[in-house]
């Protein structure tokens, strides 16, 4: 079967070496990076000071309008941070927990560092509300809409879950969200660059994630959308320099804050790391996202049905449209399959309660699909004569 998306496979130098199938983790490194990197020294060693009026003071600010492109984000909407955590606590800095309106409702599939950090906010005066998976794939849905309620503030949730791709119906919780006059933090981490979002459509209030997983760009950026009519209002507490409305003053005394994105920055932007996410950024909106998802559905499905097979549990959706990239599934000595495939270089990973994932990106080939199932398949056998 012809795949056109396969031709970007020479951008990426790892799969000449290994079978790749951990986008979900860690998004292959596209070959240009090493010159985004030269780059970067270069014109630090040879601009000096001058680099920050001549490209790096604005890098956040374009770096920020290239994911926004990806998920229908005006431009200026997006401002760029660390990761998925520093994000969460921008929003939280704009919040005020001591009136009645102070809840705040997700769910145990929620990415852990997301729940440590709206846990803390409880000795702010956060009250939260843990909605539990009921098969450890899901969210029930009509439990967490009933829990969001005219005392809830903020509802912090994942677009799609990561122990097990399951896609949240994100509308659905935007909508009750706002009938009750709640927010809604969607972490798009492990849906953007895989399956289509729009945060104009979706009409969210924020929206955060990562671009180091299906977007190829590497450790170290990680970026959060704020609605325009929101983002003139907010005034983040967690702020610095880069967010008043002249850095360059040094005034002392209060923030007068800036236009977004710069209100929601702080302190001195992350250079090195916007300037490696750009090849992948590129690539990916080249390629375009409807196609990348139409592959995963693709590969996704040749995965659950070669574990089903096998008698492997699937802890993944196995309707397509609920179902982000990633598959877990769950097989005898799971961890130790793991280890065994790292060791043959087939990248994947595994997570309790989910088992071994794979995750095919639109530069594999169904013959690494099949190679990841096979070996699985392989080591088993082994491990099996071995017991005997
Ligand atoms: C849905 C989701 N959110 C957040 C994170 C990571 O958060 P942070 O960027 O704070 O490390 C991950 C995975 O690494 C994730 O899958």
């Amino acid at each position: 079967m012809s795949d056109d998306l396969l031709r970007y496979r020479s951008e990426f130098p790892i799969l000449d070496r290994t079978t790749y199938l951990i986008s979900n983790s860690l998004g292959a490194m596209p070959r240009a990076v090493y010159d985004a990197m030269k780059g970067y020294a270069d014109i630090w060693a040879t601009r000096g000071v001058r680099a920050w009026e001549e490209r790096w003071w604005m890098l956040a600010v374009e770096i920020g309008d290239e994911i926004g492109a990806l998920m229908n984000a005006p431009k200026g909407t997006v401002s760029v941070h660390q990761n998925v955590t520093t994000c969460q606590a921008v929003v939280a800095s704009c919040l005020d927990f001591s009136g009645k309106r102070n809840k705040v409702v997700y769910s145990d599939m929620n990415f852990p560092s997301v729940m440590y950090f709206w846990e803390a906010q409880q000795s702010r005066g956060a009250r939260v509300h843990m909605v539990k998976t009921d098969d450890g794939v899901t969210v029930p849905l009509d439990r967490l809409l009933d829990a969001i309620d005219e005392t809830t503030l903020l509802v912090p949730i994942s677009h799609v879950i990561f122990r097990s791709a399951f896609i949240q119906d994100a509308k659905a919780i935007i909508e009750k969200a706002h009938k009750v006059g709640a927010m809604v933090v969607l972490d798009t981490f492990q849906s953007l660059g895989t399956v289509p979002v729009d945060v104009q459509a979706l009409n969210t209030d924020f929206a955060c994630g990562g671009v180091l997983k299906w977007l190829c760009g590497g450790p170290g950026v990680g970026y959060l959308y704020v609605r325009d009519d929101l983002g003139r209002k907010l005034e983040p507490k967690l702020t610095g320099w880069f967010a008043h409305e002249n850095s360059f003053a040094f005034a002392p005394g209060a923030i007068r804050y800036a236009d977004p994105p710069f209100r929601f920055m702080n302190g001195t932007t992350h250079i090195p790391a916007l300037e490696a996410a750009r090849p992948g950024l590129k690539i990916i909106s080249e390629v375009g996202v409807e196609k990348i998802r139409e592959k995963s559905k693709r590969q996704t499905s040749r995965l659950i049905a070669s574990a089903n097979q096998h008698g492997w549990r699937v802890n993944t959706p196995r309707d397509p449209e609920k179902r982000g990239g990633p598959v877990s599934s769950d097989m005898p000595d799971a961890q130790e399959v793991c280890r065994e495939l790292l060791k043959r270089d087939i990248m994947v990973d595994y997570r309790p309660k989910a088992g071994v994932r794979m995750s095919p990106h639109f530069y594999n080939t169904d013959e690494e699909v099949e190679r990841g199932i096979s070996a699985v398949e392989e080591i088993l056998k082994e491990r099996a004569v071995v017991a005997r």
